[in-house]
């Protein structure tokens, strides 16, 4: 007993030590790992080295309390010796921090220190901040990586002459008609560094004596948006004084003739495109003109959406095809392929070069267009344009496992189901099928009806078969006749054909919902099973993922809800079965014809099962004709 005791007096008395440590915020923040590295900043005319660990600012001292506003705004609270201080750092790129600061606060002796009664009030938006260059990343704690490069498409693509002002330096502009910067994009280059940088030719003009001929090459370090303005930092990786190596560059899509840069790694000296230490105005140099020299087949033209490229807007003529998008961050992009030769399904197409770099070739193959869609594959772009190397199969997506990208025309034409009928369902997946108003709120409660069976409903009944009805709750009651009640058909969701085809063995249909409010277009995956059961899987967005097939219904295969479903036509239904597994798209809508039928037809059935009063009228028929027959023969 006494020995219990010591021991928890033991125990209490190594807890508390620690208890009273983690009181006074000495507990690890955890600095996040895109912030741990050494970093370099001017500050006053300075250059200041930062080195931040897990827990520790090498010029301001250990975190106290470290407050994350969203992913990329955190405020720290740091302790060196008797100087308590706030910093709040802005994630611009993985290689470039902003940050503004306070001095040594005076803390009130009652309160422990914190954020908010030190910091909160204490930073000031509006400071002007420092802006700091990543030296390198400490990921794992002393493992050191440079910082990479990153692709300059986003910050600066294009050709250009420039005439230049340097208010620190010069007064007047200089033009040097042959002063440009070049910033393109090198296809085909397993040289990713190629496109990590561009090139600025500064030319001399005479009687301007600060002004001088050199070629300076800039690495990107990334970009990033305040408001309209777009800033985009660089390095020169030629130059070994840290104070002239970094640059921040602005330009804004309201004022794109000019561009302002920095003199120094300070991003804050930049105002606005024209008001900078540096001025740049830019001449576009012209994009070279490319002829076609083929055409595309006459039933492409018109507008399509790529469903695989952030639902890129393509337009196509009988030359040319426009592709515009809007990627996540941005603004729009754009790429034109001419037409320029044609050989069976394939066809090198140039791609015009934006703003004036040079234009590149990639080869499309392209399957005929079938009812709304267009199937093909891209290669990679070169700089040639010999067909035998554009457009060799090696070109192509080298993966195992393919199929063909498609364009979706914009404004489908609804098309005859490849399947029909009147179907039972039960579904699986991560998003289920659900009772709902179309387009709106979820269904009140069903009043009290007598339902026979409470089922799951797919039906395409209409009489051309175009429109898939989807019913998740729906009553199954037959009146004294054997007529459907359908009070509550309403279906909950409703969605028209638009394509359908076979690829891989696996049988493809694409639907399209205006009112569907996450995605308008879905990809289904379907397959008989029996002779009035069919699987079917729906996609999550508009595109079927490799690897959906029926019975997926999770995101991981890109699907979001399998059906089993067997057919279960009534006498009065009159929505016979049909079922075309896409083999062959191309064929015309008057040839369907085959309308395929699980049993004889579905009012003998019902005749035979259902009703006596029908099966005792057939006999007295089959009594009378054969009678007759009989007396016909006998004659
Ligand atoms: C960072 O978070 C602080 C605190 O919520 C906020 O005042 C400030 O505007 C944010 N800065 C940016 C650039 O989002
Ligand atoms: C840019 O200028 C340099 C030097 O004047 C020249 O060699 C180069 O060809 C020019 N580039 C373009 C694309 O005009
Ligand atoms: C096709 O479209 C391009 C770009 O929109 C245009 O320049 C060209 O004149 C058009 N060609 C025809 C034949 O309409
Ligand atoms: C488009 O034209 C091709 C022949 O150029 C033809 O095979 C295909 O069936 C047509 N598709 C449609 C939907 O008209
Ligand atoms: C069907 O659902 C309704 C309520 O929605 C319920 O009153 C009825 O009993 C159910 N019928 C069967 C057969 O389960």
């Amino acid at each position: 007993m006494p020995i219990i005791i010591a021991r928890i007096i033991i125990i209490t008395v190594l807890l508390i030590p620690a208890k009273i440590f983690a009181q006074y915020g000495y507990q690890r923040c955890n600095i996040p790992t895109t912030l741990r590295g050494e970093w370099f900043s001017r500050e006053d005319g300075q250059n200041v080295y930062t080195k931040i660990t897990e827990n520790d600012f090498s010029n301001r001292g250990s975190c106290m309390e470290m407050i994350s506003h969203s992913y990329d705004n955190f405020t720290f609270l740091l302790k060196k010796a008797d100087c308590l201080s706030c910093v709040r750092i802005l994630i611009r790129t993985l290689n470039v921090l902003e940050k503004i600061e306070t001095n040594c606060l005076q803390n009130n002796p009652n309160v422990a220190p914190n954020y908010d009664s030190l910091c909160k009030n204490s930073l000031d938006n509006n400071q002007e901040m420092i802006t700091m260059f990543c030296i390198f990343h400490l990921f794992i704690s002393i493992i050191a990586t440079n910082p990479s490069g990153k692709n300059c498409r986003s910050s600066l693509e294009g050709v250009w002459n420039f005439a230049y002002q340097n208010r620190f330096k010069f007064t007047g502009e200089c033009i040097h008609e042959e002063a440009n910067i070049t910033a393109c994009q090198k296809p085909g280059t397993q040289f990713f560094n190629l496109n990590q940088q561009f090139v600025m030719n500064y030319r001399k003009c005479i009687n301007m004596r600060e002004t001088e001929d050199a070629e300076v090459q800039f690495k990107c370090l990334g970009d990033w948006y305040v408001g309209k303005n777009h800033f985009f930092a660089v390095v020169n990786s030629r130059e070994s004084r840290m104070e002239e190596k970094y640059r921040c560059f602005l330009s804004n899509r309201d004022d794109d003739q000019f561009l302002s840069v920095s003199i120094t790694a300070e991003c804050n000296t930049l105002k606005s495109p024209q008001e900078g230490p540096e001025r740049l105005r830019l001449f576009p140099v012209r994009a070279e003109l490319v002829q076609a020299k083929c055409t595309l087949p006459q039933n492409f033209s018109g507008i399509w959406i790529n469903t695989a490229n952030f639902d890129a807007e393509v337009s196509i003529n009988s030359t040319t095809m426009v592709e515009k998008w809007r990627p996540d961050t941005g603004r729009f992009k754009q790429e034109i392929f001419v037409c320029q030769e044609q050989r069976g399904s394939r066809f090198v197409m140039a791609r015009l070069g934006v703003n004036g770099c040079q234009k590149d070739y990639v080869c499309f193959e392209f399957l005929p267009r079938h009812h709304n869609v267009i199937r093909y594959r891209k290669g990679q772009a070169m700089i040639m344009d010999r067909f035998s190397t554009v457009c060799a199969w090696t070109m192509f997506n080298s993966e195992e496992q393919w199929k063909y990208d498609i364009l979706i025309a914009k404004n489908p034409v609804s098309i005859k189901c490849p399947i029909a009928g009147k179907f039972r369902f039960k579904q699986t997946g991560d998003i289920l099928f659900e009772t709902r108003i179309r387009g709106g709120v979820t269904q009140f409660p069903r009043p009290n009806v007598y339902c026979k069976a409470n089922i799951s409903d797919f039906s395409v009944c209409d009489s051309d078969q175009k429109i898939l009805n989807i019913d998740a709750d729906y009553c199954l009651s037959v009146d004294q006749f054997g007529l459907p009640v359908d009070i509550y058909s309403q279906p909950d969701y409703q969605m028209q054909c638009i394509a359908y085809w076979k690829e891989n063995l696996k049988s493809y249909l694409i639907t399209y919902d205006s009112l569907d409010a996450y995605s308008r277009y879905r990809c289904w995956v379907y397959q008989r099973a029996d002779l009035n059961a069919i699987l079917m899987s729906m996609s999550v967005g508009a595109f079927c993922h490799i690897r959906q097939d029926v019975r997926s219904g999770n995101a991981v295969e890109g699907a979001q809800v399998a059906l089993e479903m067997i057919e279960y036509e009534r006498e009065h239904d009159d929505c016979p079965l049909y079922f075309d597994d896409g083999s062959n798209p191309y064929k015309n809508a008057q040839d369907h014809v085959t309308i395929l039928r699980p049993m004889a037809t579905n009012s003998i059935r019902s005749l035979l099962n259902n009703n006596r009063h029908h099966v005792w009228l057939l006999q007295t028929f089959l009594f009378i004709s054969l009678n007759f027959l009989f007396y016909q023969l006998n004659n």
